[in-house]
Parts: structure tokens; sequence; C-alpha cells
């Protein structure tokens, strides 16, 4: 599919983006965990989260969806074997949190996914499960790959790289285990999966980039309220940034600190962007974002413990580099190559077909920022969030953008296009 973007003048009003993706993934893995029924309101309805809820319904666990609420029926810890392979599609959130709940399951399963999810690294979730006892056996670093579970021993797990999904993986086979499984991360990631077993009851203490979860404790049904995902609201922000004369507010964003990272370094370029009615919904930060076009942006240095707090950021951060002032350099990003694309390959080859002034490096990128981009036509890589960058580019580009593969948009977002063009002023 083609979408084709035009250059407007300017984004105006209100928008609610859609739910969380990262904790509508976790609300239904760690509600079908749980003893009772979890409710989970606002949750994202997209391709990536279908997978995880595909995948638990062939696990035995009940689900159903009324509007914009989901009841997950949860198992009490047990799930069933499934018949067929489980399909985790897109999702490498599906695939890496549910090889950990299966590493505690007595029974051998499969899982596979589509051609971008299978050329991903999987040994940095299957090691950890191995050394708890988990059987895993695959070809090579990838996916399919078939694990039987059963009784785990706890862990004390140094990892050699910040990673939500592997932490998660981890803390979720940590429940299966006697003991207590602490994981240490170089630089914290996301933390939705800790604050989500804390609501649901379990033993769990974070300090820093040190988490201590106890095997056995008891998951309680919960009620969640997801908020709006700061990774689809970012397009929004970066957009009306640069374009002079917009005013958007963005209502209820998860604004978590452990995802908040593009909001600060979006600031620090010299963009307007204000936080208002700041709340908490459980345990989840949330606000609403007014971002203000036309203030001059400069360039920024992206690196260091920053990366994890913003790291599906980077590709939409990249096109802001494109028109602020001076150079914008991103470092200590290798994880972007092994994304649902490489990001810094994808960035660099698309962004140039735009006029942009972008080179490579190995772990990220060098931007020449102060281009007027050119409309043409660009290709999502089969990425999500390359697509939606791509888009927001071409609203700041002379003429028309064409961009080739847009339907992978429906990964994380389906309803983009409609809701950029509820904001749109010609
Ligand atoms: C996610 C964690 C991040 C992120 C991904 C979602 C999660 O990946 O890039 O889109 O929900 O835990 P890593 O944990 O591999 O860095």
């Amino acid at each position: 599919m083609q979408i084709i973007i035009a250059a407007p003048k300017k984004l105006k009003g209100a928008l609610r983006v859609p739910g969380d993706k990262s904790i509508t993934h976790r609300a239904l893995l760690i509600g079908a965990l749980a003893e009772g029924v979890t409710e989970v309101k606002g949750f994202l309805k997209a391709e990536d989260c279908r997978s995880t809820m595909e995948c638990l319904r062939s696990l035995g666990v009940m689900i159903t969806e009324s509007g914009e609420k989901l009841q997950v029926r949860g198992c009490k810890m047990d799930l069933q074997a499934a018949g067929t392979p489980l399909y985790a599609g897109n999702s490498g959130t599906t695939a890496r949190l549910l090889l950990g709940i299966l590493a505690g399951q007595p029974f051998k399963s499969t899982v596979i996914g589509d051609q971008s999810l299978s050329k991903r690294p999987m040994k940095r979730v299957v090691e950890p499960l191995l050394q708890m006892g988990a059987e895993i056996t695959s070809e090579g670093d990838h996916l399919p790959l078939t694990i039987h579970g059963g009784r785990l021993r706890a862990l004390t797990y140094n990892m050699p790289q910040a990673s939500a999904q592997v932490k998660s993986a981890v803390l979720l086979a940590g429940l299966f285990a006697t003991g207590q499984t602490v994981v240490i991360e170089p630089a914290a990631s996301r933390n939705h999966t800790e604050l989500m077993l804390k609501l649901f009851g379990a033993e769990i203490e974070s300090a820093e980039c040190r988490v201590m979860v106890k095997g056995r404790s008891v998951l309680k049904g919960s009620s969640i309220q997801v908020p709006g995902d700061i990774s689809s609201a970012a397009f929004y922000m970066v957009a009306a940034a640069l374009m002079p004369g917009s005013a958007v507010l963005l209502k209820g964003v998860g604004v978590n600190p452990t995802r908040s990272g593009v909001i600060e370094v979006l600031q620090r370029m010299g963009a307007d962007l204000e936080l208002k009615d700041q709340r908490n919904w459980g345990m989840e930060p949330v606000a609403d974002i007014m971002v203000r076009g036309g203030a001059p942006l400069s360039g920024a240095t992206i690196a260091g413990s920053m990366i994890p707090r913003l790291i599906d950021e980077l590709p939409v951060l990249a096109v802001a580099a494109t028109a602020a002032n001076g150079r914008t350099v991103i470092r200590d990003a290798r994880e972007l190559r092994v994304k649902e694309s490489d990001r810094i390959a994808a960035l660099c080859s698309e962004l140039r077909k735009l006029g942009a002034q972008i080179n490579d490096t190995e772990d990220g990128m060098i931007i020449e920022g102060g281009s007027q981009l050119k409309g043409a036509t660009v290709d999502s890589h089969g990425d999500h969030r390359i697509a939606m960058s791509l888009a927001i580019a071409g609203l700041t580009a002379s003429g028309d953008t064409i961009i080739d593969g847009a339907e992978v948009i429906a990964i994380s977002y389906p309803q983009f296009m409609a809701d950029l063009r509820s904001l749109t002023v010609f």
C-alpha cells in the first residue's frame, strides 16, 4: 500500500493517541497468569497486540473484547499446551516475553514469527532462560524456536545490554522459580513489567538498574487503564514542533520516566512542549502534552543512558534533526540495527532520498541539520516506525511524498493517517 503526504500549513487540535503497546502486551500476559479476571481499558487495537492475544488464546486463555475494554480470564500460572506453533507475527515483545512465561510451563511449545521477526536475535533471551533450566532448541539465534519449560532455578542475571524485553522475560520466568531472581541492567530500560507485577501483588523490588522478584508469589487479577502511547504521540510532537503556527494537545499520554526521553530531548533542542495535568493511572504516570510549533530547533547529542529511554523514538527524532540548526549525533544506539528493520540503514537511505544530510555510524547516525526536504518516493522497509517517521518528514517537505509499503503502520497504529488528517490545516 502507498500513502501520499502533501505539505500542510500546520497542525491544530487535540488528540487522544491509541493505548501504549508495551503496556497492552503486559496486561494481556500478566493478566493471563493471574488468578481471577483482569479488565483492560484503552488497550491498543493493533496487529502486534493481536499477536499476543492470539498466542494466549492458543494456550487456553479466555480473552473477550467489547469496545474499548478487554477481559482476560487468568489461568493461575497454568497455561495449556497449544496444538500448533505460536505465531508472534512481527512482534519482538510477544516472542520474547512469551518465552519467559513458556519457560515455566511443563510442556513443549514452538514460537514462530514473520520474516522480519525471524531474523531478529533471540539468543539474548534464550541464554538466561537456559541458565534457569528451560530446554530450548533452535537453529542459530533465531525463530522458530522450541521450548520445553518446567522446574526453574532462580537466577541472578547481569544483562550485557539494556533491554526491557529480556529483563521482562527473565522476571516472568522468575515467577515460576523457587527463590529470588535478580536482573541487573547496564542502563535502565522501560519498567512497565515491574510496575504491573507490583500492581498484581507480586513481591518485586527495584532500585536503579537492579530488579528482584520473588518466585511463587500469587498474582491477583486487576483493573488497568492503559495510557496513550508516547511512541505514537512522538510523531505529532515532532510534526507540530517543526511547523510554525501549530498547536496540538496530546491527551492522556504515558510519561513514565523510563520512556519520556523524547520529551526531554525535544525540549533540549528548543521545542515548545509543556506537560499539563500530570496524574497517575494505576502505577503509570500520565499527562496531557501541549506542543506549539515554530520555535527554532538546534542539533543535539543523544547517547548513553538516554538511549533506552527513547529507543523507539530515534527515527522520528532523526527527522527533527534534519530541520534543526547544526549537527545531531546519535551514539550508543546499535540496537537500532536489530529492530523491525535495520533502522540506521533504513533512515539513512530514505531520508537521503528526501534531501537530508545523514550518515550512518556503527552505532548511530550523524545528521547535518538545516535541510529543506523535498518530496520523493520512499520505502517503509517493512517497519511501522520508519513508515510513520517518513510521513512526518513528508509533512515538512516541499511537494508530495509517496511512501511505499505503508500497510505496516497497522502493526502499532492502524488509525495513524486518520488521526494525522484530523489535525491537518491546509
Ligand atoms: C519493548 C522494548 C524495547 C522496544 C520495543 C518494545 C517492550 O525493545 O524497542 O519496541 O515492550 O519491552 P528492547 O527491550 O529489545 O530494547
